[in-house]
């Protein structure tokens, strides 16, 4: 949540912050800022988004090569000009932005108040700055000693970065539970919640640890912890390329994600599935590999969709590995005083890997002795840095705040884990293991198969545009994938929705079907096949409307249904990775024909670093 730009150079500083928090608007877009230092501290901000603010400030010039600027999901004070960031300090010698949120600040905000200062939003980070600005004075004026002490006395997470009005030449950055990454150019520095508004001009990064300060001058930085111990930076190279930040001809980056899926999960498969031998190579779970396979049980640790994807990953951990695997909402997890054992595995998903619950339910886990394996995508994301071992999805980035092919890219990673284990371990036969990798290797051309039915889809959405409810139905393998479909529509269409497994329906939801209520099946042929038909029949007993998703060639369900959207036949385990692109597109399509913000759907942010 939120996103952070920050730029010291010879470049101009405010079209190049504009432009790097257009690429970071997935993280927030509640209100947008810059602040710079151009014949002394200015701040121009908004509610809104960046293209708002960019408008806004059209007439002014502004000449500036170091300054520091916002995107904001909000989380004290409502998403009004007055709350956007970057904040000044009270005198107005100092200008902040800030990414987290600080747990204490009512506690400092009450001392400052009795102080005499006031304040001009209802911010944690304004207390911040001011805090910092109050220590600065008593110290003699020491900005980087003020910003340590800060920071000692503050709880919370942050990331944060400090523009100085008596010091152009520098920029003082920190961070805390926020992620912050560190662009080393030549003879320029930039500062940002990822790499992405970095990599047009260097690929050359250092992702700041917990608790570490950087500060960064024109010609040079330097990294410190908050107790003032110099830190040996880590310069690495990061491989993103640019075209994957651009929409690519696509009208939205959630239609160019869903149809990127062909492409992404072979690319999750690259180097690691060779079908045609008969293997399987994870080489990021190396040192833990016996200990997977040993596994007593397999603690799942997500949230939202990534959650979904665990649960699929249960079925094919228990199926194929015969290991018993409890799925946990991180949020749940970490409050509940979980039993774990020394030595259980855990499997934390994260797409962004910055998911706060997701990282303090990690973190709790660990404490406890369990062994940690990530499945992320954002690579050097906190999460993949505080796990033990992992495979990351290498889907590329997804800007769309709705989950699409990181949802397939985690199916793709978790079932050449769980083959991978079951063939170790020997709870599969050689036979039925080829058959799979096989069968694993031909999804994309299936997933591609499905893209070109796009245009059924298109239709149905149409039809079903206006709809005030809607509910999502499979079983087994295509339960979580009912789960997903439903969250997919709600989230970017807000459509009320409702995942359920489909032999559920009888202790509930079978009260809401009426001639009004869209009931989506998916209804592939696997082993409850036989069920599901019932479930259906059940379904139009009651003039509910059924779209169901077919494999191509059923002849029973069409015949039962009233619209249908084949899919290619395909294995059950992995028919999820297949069956849930129809339900992206549904909801994309919907969502569009509603005249809904599908990137940037109300209230959401790709990354949620708050608990
Ligand atoms: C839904 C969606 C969210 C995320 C959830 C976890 O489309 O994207 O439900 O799945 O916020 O995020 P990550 O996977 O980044 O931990």
């Amino acid at each position: 949540m939120c996103g952070i730009v920050a730029y010291i150079g010879h470049q101009d500083a405010f079209p190049l912050i504009i432009k790097g928090l257009k690429r970071l608007e997935y993280r927030g877009y509640d209100s947008t800022g810059i602040s710079v230092h151009d014949n002394g501290l200015k701040i121009f901000k908004k509610a809104g988004k960046v293209a708002e603010l960019e408008s806004s400030v059209e007439e002014l010039t502004i000449k500036a090569s170091v300054g520091i600027g916002h995107t904001r999901w909000a989380t004290h004070g409502e998403p009004n000009d007055r709350n956007a960031h970057p904040h000044f300090s009270a005198d107005k010698s100092l200008s902040i932005i800030h990414n987290g949120i600080i747990e204490n600040y009512d506690t400092i905000k009450k001392e400052l108040l009795s102080k005499g200062y006031t304040f001009q939003s209802d911010t944690d980070t304004e207390v911040l700055i001011t805090f910092i600005e109050d220590i600065k004075k008593q110290n003699g004026g020491d900005l980087e000693q003020a910003v340590r002490s800060a920071l000692h006395a503050i709880e919370g997470a942050y990331a944060i970065v400090i523009l100085n009005e008596e010091n152009p030449n520098q920029l003082i950055a920190a961070r805390k539970g926020s992620p912050m990454v560190l662009g080393v150019g030549t003879d320029e520095y930039f500062i940002a919640s990822d790499a992405t508004p970095i990599i047009e001009y260097t690929n050359e990064v250092v992702y700041l640890k917990d608790r570490e300060i950087a500060i960064v001058n024109r010609e040079d930085f330097r990294i410190t912890n908050i107790d003032d111990v110099e830190q040996t930076p880590y310069i690495q190279k990061v491989e993103m390329k640019l075209e994957e930040l651009e929409k690519g001809g696509y009208e939205h980056f959630m239609l160019k994600e869903i149809f990127e899926q062909p492409n992404s999960i072979a690319d999750s498969m690259r180097g690691r599935l060779d079908a045609a031998n008969g293997t399987l190579t994870l080489g990021g779970i190396y040192e833990y590999s016996q200990a997977l396979i040993n596994a007593r049980r397999i603690i799942v640790l997500a949230c939202g969709t990534s959650w979904h994807s665990g649960l699929v990953a249960e079925y094919l951990f228990e199926e194929y590995c015969r290991i018993p695997v409890e799925v946990e909402y991180a949020s749940e997890f970490r409050y509940r005083n979980p039993v774990i054992h020394e030595g259980d595995i855990v499997i934390a998903i994260s797409q962004s890997g910055e998911t706060a619950d997701t990282l303090a339910a990690i973190e709790l886990a660990k404490s406890k002795g369990a062994i940690i394996l990530g499945i992320v995508n954002v690579v050097g994301s906190s999460i993949s840095r505080v796990t033990h071992e992992g495979a990351y999805l290498h889907t590329g980035p997804e800007i769309g705040v709705a989950s699409t092919k990181a949802f397939t890219g985690q199916l793709s990673v978790l079932t050449m884990i769980a083959l991978s284990v079951a063939h170790k371990k020997g709870t599969i036969t050689q036979t039925r293991y080829k058959e799979l990798l096989v069968e694993l290797a031909r999804i994309p051309a299936k997933i591609k198969e499905v893209l070109d039915n796009n245009a059924v889809v298109e239709e149905i959405a149409e039809r079903f545009k206006d709809a005030k409810n809607f509910i999502y139905l499979g079983r087994g393998y295509n339960f979580p994938v009912a789960l997903e479909g439903a969250l997919k529509l709600k989230e970017i269409s807000y459509i009320h929705a409702e995942g359920y497994p489909a032999a559920e329906m009888k202790h509930g939801p079978i009260a809401l079907i009426d001639e009004e209520m869209p009931v989506v099946f998916i209804a592939t042929r696997d082993s409850s096949y036989d069920k599901v038909v019932s479930n259906i029949q059940e379904v139009k007993a009651r003039k509910g409307v059924v779209i169901a998703v077919v494999t191509k060639g059923d002849a029973l369900i069409p015949a039962l249904a009233d619209y249908i959207i084949e899919v290619p036949p395909c294995e059950e385990a992995l028919m999820p990775l297949i069956s849930v692109i129809p339900l992206q597109l549904l909801s994309y399509h919907i969502a569009v024909m509603r005249g809904c913000n599908v990137d940037q759907p109300r209230n959401l942010a790709k990354s949620v670093t708050v608990e």
